[in-house]
């Protein structure tokens, strides 16, 4: 199958990648810009091509399908995270993370579903976050992006459904992966996350991968429109 995983070249996209090519299938590496990082991805994972694209860029998010082609499999993975207290949100910060995290996505949809509808498969993936059901005083603005995300994917699926495109999102809890080295490095900062993760520890990224992996398989054939937390019950 063609695999698209956007932001691919570190963290959970990363593993998600790895994994899909280790399926077998035809997978392309995605980040923002340095297309050195991500063709470096593509060869150590054995991916079949790599492509850059900023997600907060309007003109490149509408010319990416006409450089990758139709997929099988999209899985919107990519996603900025500023935090800080709600009022001190700059506008940037504001705009970036609705246009990375939520704008992309719907035009990402809007692009590569009508060829999936006309071969009558596809399946969509957004990676959304444990924020979506949970508090936290610094993420305000991305949590929202990711409740919008999770909506859109809810009210798509419907539509999607009788074409054979299934649309999910797979939502993580506190995962180790770049963005969070700063935390997960320092023991006390870790220590202090992992007292509100039952399961007693961070997630790794490989720990999101099987919930990916299924919705893109035979198994996932009869699940849309549904959102699979995996996040140890942070959220509980
Ligand atoms: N890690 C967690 O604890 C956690 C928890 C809940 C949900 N999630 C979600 O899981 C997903 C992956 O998270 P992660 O922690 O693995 O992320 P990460 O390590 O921060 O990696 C982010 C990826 O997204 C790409 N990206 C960032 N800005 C972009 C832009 N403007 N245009 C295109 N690509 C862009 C990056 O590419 P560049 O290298 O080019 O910037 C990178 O490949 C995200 O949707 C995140 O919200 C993560």
């Amino acid at each position: 199958m063609k695999v698209l995983v956007t932001g691919s070249t570190q963290g959970i996209g990363y593993a998600l990648a790895e994994a899909f090519a280790r399926r077998g299938d035809d997978v392309t590496v995605h980040c923002s810009a340095d297309i050195k990082k991500a063709e470096a991805v593509r060869e150590r994972i054995g991916a079949a091509s790599a492509v850059v694209c900023d997600l907060s860029d309007a003109g490149q998010v509408e010319s990416l399908f006409s450089k990758t082609g139709p997929v099988d499999c999209l899985i919107l993975n990519a996603s900025v995270q500023y935090k800080n207290d709600w009022l001190s949100v700059s506008d940037s910060e504001l705009r970036k993370q609705l246009e990375v995290n939520f704008v992309s996505t719907y035009r990402l949809i809007g692009e590569y579903y009508p060829s999936m509808k006309e071969k009558g498969f596809g399946r969509i993936v957004a990676i959304g976050s444990v924020n979506v059901y949970r508090n936290h005083p610094e993420l305000t603005v991305y949590s929202a992006t990711k409740c919008a995300v999770e909506s859109l994917i809810r009210n798509i699926a419907k539509q999607a459904a009788p074409f054979g495109v299934t649309l999910n999102s797979v939502s993580p809890g506190a995962v180790a992966t770049p963005r969070n080295r700063a935390i997960y490095d320092d023991p006390e900062k870790r220590r202090a996350v992992e007292k509100n993760i039952p399961v007693g520890r961070f997630g790794l990224p490989g720990d999101i991968v099987g919930a990916v992996m299924m919705l893109c398989s035979d198994a996932g054939a009869y699940i849309t429109g549904t959102d699979i937390v995996i996040d140890g019950g942070m959220r509980l």
